[in-house]
């Protein structure tokens, strides 16, 4: 018999089937024992009768988490067809034959059937291979891979070229300190915190160019929405006429995401209770505007033209509250603050042609226009106290012809953490890497 996916069964009442999966419980009731075996599609009921003795036998040896594989009869459940919406619900396996395919060694250190592990962060991240097992554990990542799914799909309708650009670079991409050192055979090498430079090259070649793509950030940052590696979903287009069009293109692509995940995600977005709210069209003001907000409405104080996470979280709390939108887009900060390739305003040198995506509280996306003639770079790295010999390679497109760009730089794991309101981020991370954490 070949295996079928346990989510088949409701369509297959009366005939004999052959599931495997993980045990999720063992309960016995006097002599019958009745086992949850879930796969990847869901959780069935079993029970196993003293009757077919050999897999009666079996069973008695079977805890959480074993893999077994078994045939036997789908049934109707008794009295389930009221009490429960879920199909899988309304049915059971009466089990005939059981084989156990592999064993738990030792002690489980916590029960990942429940709905909610009431373990705290390091428990769920040192046990990682265990708790990705929970069911509203391994929800987020099947949201996760809707987002990732959602962004490659809109990008390439909206015609850029998927690239990926190398990670191991001679010299460190944006300047900064915030970079890992690592050993390529007898030179040093950095890890890139960044596609930044390459997807630049990328407009040169193709005009529109987006990556999905490891970042390495050495930061030492101690926070809810920082790791040390983590994924983003890059985008630069070539041809533009301002930074609002590439302001548009970003909200168009978020608002994909989100009608993506609410659409297929329906059950995983109940399990988290998250609703979303996406307005026509996602607010855009000025930083300085954002810093008079925050003083008249939160009497906020700030120092320079600068906001801060708080400031930050509440600029969303008065987009919600006035335009009862999840995302806000804040545009022109100052050149200073704003890494050297960033375009300063035409009105203003002090600003830049630049904006930062905030969604639910948090940054998750910066981007802007690009400085495109050479001569005008040169001159903005100097102006950063940078060395325009450390950007040789980097310069060598724009003595090519480059056409006005500029794109963004999204961080694919703050949007699942703030789609699903997780507190950290890197609960939505497989297995998140930060200043204390290698391994799993
Ligand atoms: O603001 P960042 O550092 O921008 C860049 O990398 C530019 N090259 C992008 C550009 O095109 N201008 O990072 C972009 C986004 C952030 O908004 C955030 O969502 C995410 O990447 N991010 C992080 N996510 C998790 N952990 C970290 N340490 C992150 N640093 C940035």
């Amino acid at each position: 018999m070949k295996r079928i996916l346990i989510s088949e069964t409701p369509n297959l009442i009366g005939q004999k089937v052959k599931l495997s999966g993980w045990v999720s419980v063992r309960r016995d009731h006097g002599k019958l024992i009745f086992i949850d075996l879930r796969d990847r599609s869901g959780i069935i009921q079993m029970v196993v009768i003293p009757d077919k003795v050999e897999a009666h036998q079996i069973s008695k040896e079977v805890r959480s988490e074993y893999v077994i594989t078994v045939e036997g009869l789908v049934k109707e459940r008794p009295g389930g067809q009221e009490k429960n919406e879920n199909p899988l619900g309304r049915v059971e396996l009466e089990v005939e034959k059981m084989e156990i395919i592999s064993r738990v060694e030792g002690e489980l250190p916590f029960d990942v059937s429940k709905k909610d592990l009431d373990v705290n962060l390091n428990t769920l991240l040192d046990n990682r291979n265990l708790s990705l097992r929970n069911k509203k554990v391994n929800d987020i990542f099947k949201v996760y891979s809707q987002i990732l799914k959602s962004y490659g799909e809109v990008m390439r309708e909206r015609g850029f070229l998927e690239i990926k650009s190398p990670k191991i670079l001679s010299a460190a991409t944006e300047g900064g300190a915030n970079f890992f050192k690592i050993k390529y055979f007898k030179r040093e090498a950095y890890l890139a915190q960044s596609p930044q430079f390459y997807k630049q090259a990328g407009v040169g070649a193709f005009e529109r160019v987006f990556e999905i793509g490891t970042v390495f950030r050495a930061e030492p940052h101690f926070t809810t929405r920082h790791v040390n590696e983590y994924t983003g979903l890059d985008a630069e287009m070539g041809f533009i006429e301002n930074f609002s069009e590439i302001m548009d293109e970003l909200e168009l692509v978020m608002k994909r995401i989100i009608k993506d995940v609410k659409e297929k995600c329906a059950k995983e977005l109940a399990e988290y209770e998250s609703e979303i709210s996406v307005p026509e069209n996602f607010p855009r003001i000025k930083l300085v505007e954002a810093l008079e907000i925050l003083k008249k409405e939160y009497n906020k104080e700030t120092e320079g033209i600068d906001i801060d996470p708080e400031g930050e979280r509440l600029i969303c709390e008065w987009a919600k509250k006035t335009y009862d939108s999840d995302f806000i887009f804040i545009t022109h900060y100052p050149a200073s603050a704003k890494p050297f390739y960033t375009m300063p305003s035409s009105d203003d040198p002090q600003f830049t042609e630049g904006f930062d995506l905030l969604f639910r509280g948090v940054e998750i996306a910066t981007g802007s226009q690009r400085i495109h003639n050479y001569q005008q770079l040169v001159n903005n790295i100097k102006k950063h106290k940078l060395n325009p010999e450390d950007f040789k390679d980097y310069l060598e497109v724009f003595k090519l012809g480059m056409p006005a760009h500029g794109g963004w730089g999204l961080g694919s794991e703050r949007i699942v953490q703030k789609i699903l309101g997780i507190a950290s981020i890197k609960e939505a991370i497989l297995f998140p890497r930060d200043v204390k954490r290698l391994a799993p």
